[in-house]
């Protein structure tokens, strides 16, 4: 008898072993299927019907990195010869600046920073400086090509729209903060008395520059170019292409739930329209291992306006992946300076009259 002792022992083990397997299934699945309705159901369906989580996830305003600068002390971050003021747009915002002096003129008008101002009328180019998303004009990436600008003799710009860093709190806009760029690309042709201006901006603020700058042209107020590192063709490219939306991509109600609210929340940033028919010189950079926005969009930016652009300056520099400048080191390009000093002297002697 002693196998079906054997046996009948076993059984109940058998039994709870069998349980216990089961449930542990039965638990996985169902904490995969909660998982699962999470990502694919819930995620789509919040992000839909929240506006302000749409606007907080494409301005990322609030990532307020780093911590507690005092923009009175740009010198902190590495910018002697630097000064931080505010300007007033016309609809009441107030907006941080910096104007990093050129490297020609530190030796001799660094002290007196009630001067800089005079200063941008001096002849040396100005270039305004278009931040991306998160952060503010004390980020390092964006510190460090400031002092490429410098060190060819240019004036720098960098400007924190509103709702970032230390200018005005309010809901962010795709309207708002192109309304910024334009008044301070006003602002700044107003004391320029005929210096040549030029935009910069980085990741969004290629979207954001694009768009002020085509309105200025618009007014018959003409910047003498535009360079756009990593920029994207629309929003609505920049969202399907972006890497964390790709598992979402393959759900037919991607375009209902991620794409359409967006439009309808009215951020656009139809780069590719605005620029169409702007006149102003316009560099493209774009990194090939860029996993933000896709160098592709750069390129297909590029092909487009070089095709309705008739005679305009366009040009594009890709950098090849083993470089690693990725989406923020374009920056660290040894040959950046001379290539966009380039860039300056041939737009202002091309420039159409
Ligand atoms: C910021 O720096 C300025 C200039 O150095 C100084 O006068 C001011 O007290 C500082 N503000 C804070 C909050 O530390
Ligand atoms: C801006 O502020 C001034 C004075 O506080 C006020 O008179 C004006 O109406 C405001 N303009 C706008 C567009 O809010
Ligand atoms: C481009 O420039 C050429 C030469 O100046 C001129 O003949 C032509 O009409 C221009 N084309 C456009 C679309 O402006």
């Amino acid at each position: 008898m002693a196998p079906c002792m054997y046996f009948s022992f076993m059984k109940p083990v058998m039994i709870f072993l069998l349980i216990c397997v089961l449930a542990t299934c039965y638990i996985t699945t169902s904490f995969f299927a909660i998982i699962l309705f999470l990502i694919f159901i819930v995620v789509p369906i919040v992000f839909r019907y929240s506006p302000s989580l749409q606007r907080g996830m494409i301005f990322l305003n609030y990532v307020r990195r780093p911590f507690n600068v005092n923009y009175s002390q740009p010198e902190v971050y590495g910018l002697r010869g630097t000064r931080n003021f505010y300007i007033n747009t016309n609809d009441n915002m107030t907006l941080g600046v910096w104007h990093v002096l050129p490297r020609n003129l530190l030796d001799k008008y660094e002290k007196d920073k009630s001067n800089y101002e005079q200063l941008l009328s001096h002849g040396e180019p100005i270039v305004i400086y278009m931040h991306g998303n998160s952060g503010t004009r004390a980020n390092e990436h964006r510190v460090q090509l400031y002092h490429v600008l410098r060190n060819i003799n240019c004036h720098v710009l960098a400007v924190d729209y509103r709702s970032y860093a230390d200018s005005t709190d309010v809901e962010v806009s795709e309207l708002g903060v192109v309304t910024d760029a334009m008044e301070m690309f006003k602002w700044t042709h107003k004391r320029a008395n005929g210096t040549p201006i030029f935009g910069w901006g980085h990741s969004l603020g290629t979207g954001i520059g694009s768009h002020a700058y085509s309105l200025l042209e618009k007014e018959d107020i003409y910047p003498n170019g535009l360079i756009l590192e990593a920029p994207f063709t629309k929003m609505s490219d920049e969202i399907r292409e972006y890497p964390l939306t790709k598992i979402h991509r393959m759900l037919p109600w991607f375009e209902f739930f991620i794409i359409e609210p967006v439009q309808e929340n009215n951020i656009i940033f139809d780069t590719e329209k605005h620029l169409m028919d702007t006149k102003m010189s316009i560099l493209i950079l774009h990194a090939k291992d860029d996993i933000v926005i896709p160098y592709t969009l750069g390129e297909k930016l590029y092909n487009h306006i070089l095709k309705t652009r008739v005679n305009a300056t366009t040009e594009l520099v890709l950098y090849d992946a083993h470089l690693k400048f990725g989406h923020k080191f374009i920056c660290k390009d040894k040959e950046l300076g001379n290539r966009i000093r380039k860039f300056i002297d041939d737009s202002i002697n091309n420039a159409p009259q």
